[in-house]
């Protein structure tokens, strides 16, 4: 399995399972199987909703010396009712619990807005103002707790990194975001190049099946990409998921399936040529998540989608 290094000096598995829309009652032996199969890299939140049964099945793998803890990496993402600092360390400790574990190797700050506590879905009066900065100082502090290793954030665009690039006392280690073929966000990644925050592709795969995914295009469906894999003898995915890799990004495809849960995971012996990387500039660029139920937020600049992500969608 390849590492990346990021700017804490820590060397992230460049693959992890993803657990978002990873139902409860089967995410568990997901992760086991992913364990099992070589995974040493496991990404949660919050808000997905099963951090319980992923650390149960985190505790089994542990106890019956599968997987020592030092060799594993855990993300989580503090959820957007969270946000006032007094309220950060109370999440953490909650995903703690849950996932059954001392630290995380990484927290992220999941979206860029903020949701009054207590509150669940994305109706406009529940959104507030959020001050970045102190949520962005809340997680710095964590670090001294030595209950977080690394901290960053998830879907910001270079306009709110520039933000919180302005104030940090400490620079996110991580961005993590969608990023697949179809939306390759160049410029997001010179950007965090330049400031040296790893770029972590949610979505890999673009989600296909997914609901929240509003088109019927699909990322493993692309033409250039079908070529690819049939030039390499590697199946969609595995093309997908090793151009994120030679970008220099960590990537996240979730699955359930055992099959896919190690195919997936079979992308490091073999690489793109060069030649075949420069046709997947060619693909039509466009965002599959488009995170609409943040325009609700009245309390924040953003109306549009087009806001919430540096005027591209
Ligand atoms: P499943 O869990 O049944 O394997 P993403 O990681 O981009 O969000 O994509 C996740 C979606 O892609 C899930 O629906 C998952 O279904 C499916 N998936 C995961 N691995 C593969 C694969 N190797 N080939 C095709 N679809 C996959």
């Amino acid at each position: 399995m390849i590492s990346i290094k990021i700017n804490t000096m820590a060397k992230m598995p460049a693959v992890g399972l993803g657990t978002w829309q990873s139902d409860p009652g089967v995410v568990g032996n997901a992760v086991k199987m992913a364990i099992e199969a070589g995974y040493r890299h496991i990404d949660c939140a919050k808000i997905y909703g099963n951090e319980k049964e992923i650390g149960l099945a985190l505790k089994e793998m542990i106890q019956k010396n599968v997987v020592k803890r030092e060799n594993l990496w855990v993300t989580s993402k503090l959820w957007c009712t969270h946000h006032a600092p007094e309220d950060v360390p109370e999440a953490l400790n909650s995903t703690l619990q849950e996932l059954q574990l001392d630290y995380l190797d990484l927290y992220l700050i999941h979206w860029p807005m903020r949701l009054k506590k207590g509150t669940k879905g994305f109706a406009p009066e529940n959104f507030c103002p959020l001050d970045i900065r102190s949520t962005w100082q809340a997680m710095e502090k964590l670090l001294d707790s030595g209950k977080v290793r690394a901290i960053g954030v998830s879907n910001f665009s270079t306009k709110k990194l520039e933000e919180l690039v302005k104030h940090a006392a400490i620079m996110p280690a991580v961005n993590q975001v969608e990023c697949h073929p179809m939306w390759q966000q160049t410029n997001l990644h010179n950007f965090c190049k330049k400031h040296g925050i790893h770029i972590t592709a949610y979505s890999p795969l673009g989600s296909p099946g997914s609901r929240l995914v509003k088109t019927k295009v699909n990322v493993l469906e692309q033409p250039v990409v079908k070529q690819v894999a049939e030039k390499l003898g590697k199946t969609p995915a595995q093309v997908v998921l090793r151009w994120g890799i030679q970008r220099g990004c960590s990537v996240l495809p979730k699955s359930t399936s055992e099959e896919r849960i190690k195919s997936n995971l079979d992308v490091f012996d073999w690489s793109i040529p060069q030649d075949l990387m420069d046709q997947f500039q060619q693909i039509e660029q466009e965002r599959l998540l488009r995170g609409q139920f943040f325009t609700h937020d009245t309390c924040g600049p953003y109306r549009k989608v087009e806001d919430l992500w540096d005027g591209e969608i």
